[in-house]
């Protein structure tokens, strides 16, 4: 079944230079982009993006940390999309997270680990409108696309 995800890239996968090495993951995985953009993210953006966390300790940091400097907010389709994409994350704290992962191949700390992916197909649909407005999200057919997977 074909999902859509958000995917942010944090500031500090933007400020180390790893915008174009993670999209590429995304890319030769045979995921398919259909939003795209760098953004600052505004406290209000952020609050409501963290929300299940408003009451855990480490609310304010993350908060603080996702509005401190640019991300990267993309929106990617394929089947099963959600899950593929956590599972190409790695665990929440790359310490653990798996070699082969975005965290376990580029982070050591649970604070800076570089990507965000929604964690249900719900939550995706909310997260997707809350960084997309609906003509931002552009249909198109990418080119041998019938090579990775049949279509729905
Ligand atoms: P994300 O939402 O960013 O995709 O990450 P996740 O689902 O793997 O982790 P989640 O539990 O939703 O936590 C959101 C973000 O909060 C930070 N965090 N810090 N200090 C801590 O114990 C702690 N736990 C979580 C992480 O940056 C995590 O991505
Ligand atoms: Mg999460």
């Amino acid at each position: 079944m074909t999902e859509r995800t958000l995917v942010l890239i944090k500031p500090d996968g933007v400020q180390r230079g790893l915008v174009g090495a993670v999209i590429g993951r995304f890319e030769r995985r045979g995921l398919h982009l259909v939003g795209l953009k760098l953004l600052r993210v505004d406290r209000l953006v952020a609050e409501r993006h963290y929300a299940e966390h408003r009451e855990r300790p480490f609310f304010a940091a993350v908060v603080d940390f996702i509005t401190s400097s640019p991300v990267v907010a993309m929106a990617w389709e394929g089947p099963g999309a959600v899950g593929l994409v956590r599972t190409m994350m790695g665990a929440t704290n790359p310490a653990t997270a798996a070699p082969g992962t975005i965290r376990g191949d580029f982070g050591v700390d649970v604070g800076q680990n570089l990507v965000h992916g929604s964690d249900g197909v719900a939550r995706a649909a909310e997260e997707v409108a809350l960084f997309f407005r609906p003509e931002e999200l552009v249909t198109w057919e990418r080119a041998g696309q019938e090579w990775v997977a049949p279509a729905d």
